[in-house]
């Protein structure tokens, strides 16, 4: 099944964060549907995977390694996808979620923004230039509904709920600089809903099992959201279910 029927061609995609739970899952189903011509994998430790998946190096801690996984790709024909599927909740260790402001550190703070909000503005710096001008073409970024501003009602998690609010205004500007020479260009943020991942994995108790997706069930879900965006809908974030968050 042809799972991106909008784009109207065969594309060609890049995933950033491909070793990560969503991120792995995205690559699969690039990799195996006919309407995708070949899936750039971008992690921090590249994996030969499936046929028609090119796997390359990319930290986005680093902006010279964002800027080189770029350049490989600048001379090839564009791109009509990119979906930044990096992201950081918890490192098992130091960083953690904070349950209260008085557990605020620079440090996770620091990290946090890092990952979530600076990394995939990197990306977007030097992949935006990569997308077709001329066809729809999408980028994509892994945010939270947890990021939304109007929708926190339990508060907590300051570093990764703030540094996800971050990425949304990053892509809120992103999508109002594109609309002036890339009409069909769709700056989105997604959020995936909750997701058996490393990322989650520690906060799973008490989600109900149906609402727990395994991370090819989201993939699905987010390609489906990608399927359906217009240049109308550039700038905002969409869940799962193709429902708008609020900002
Ligand atoms: N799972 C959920 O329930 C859920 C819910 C809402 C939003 N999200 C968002 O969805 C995205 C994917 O999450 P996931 O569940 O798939 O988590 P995951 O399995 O932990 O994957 C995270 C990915 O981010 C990569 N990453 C972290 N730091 C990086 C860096 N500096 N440079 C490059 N890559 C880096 C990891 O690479 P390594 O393998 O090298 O560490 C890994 O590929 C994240 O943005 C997350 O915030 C997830």
């Amino acid at each position: 099944m042809n799972a991106l029927s909008s784009f109207g061609q065969p594309v060609r995609a890049a995933v950033v964060g491909a070793s990560g739970g969503i991120g792995g899952a995205l690559v699969a189903q690039l990799a195996a549907d006919p309407g995708v011509e070949t899936v750039y994998a971008f992690s921090r430790k590249p994996a030969a995977t499936a046929e028609k998946v090119v796997p390359g190096q990319m930290d986005t801690d680093d902006e010279a390694s964002v800027a080189a996984a770029a350049e490989d790709l600048a001379t090839a024909a564009p791109l009509g996808l990119v979906i930044v599927a990096s992201g950081l909740l918890h490192d098992g260790e130091a960083l953690q979620p904070e349950k209260s402001f008085r557990h605020l550190e620079a440090a996770a703070l620091t990290r946090s923004f890092q990952v979530n909000s600076i990394g995939p503005a990197l990306v977007a710096k030097h992949f935006l230039p990569l997308l077709y001008r001329e066809r729809k073409a999408v980028f994509a970024a892994l945010s939270a509904r947890v990021g939304s501003i109007g929708d926190n009602r339990l508060g907590g998690w300051y570093g990764y709920r703030a540094a996800k609010a971050a990425l949304n205004m990053t892509i809120r500007c992103l999508a109002i600089e594109v609309a002036r020479n890339r009409k069909q260009t769709v700056c989105v943020g997604l959020h995936p809903g909750t997701v058996d991942s490393r990322l989650s994995q520690p906060f799973q108790r008490g989600v109900a099992q149906e609402k727990l997706f395994s991370p090819a069930t989201a993939a699905g879900h987010l390609l489906t959201v990608v399927d359906g965006l217009t240049p109308e809908d550039s700038g905002k974030v969409f869940a799962w279910d193709c429902r708008e968050i609020p900002p």
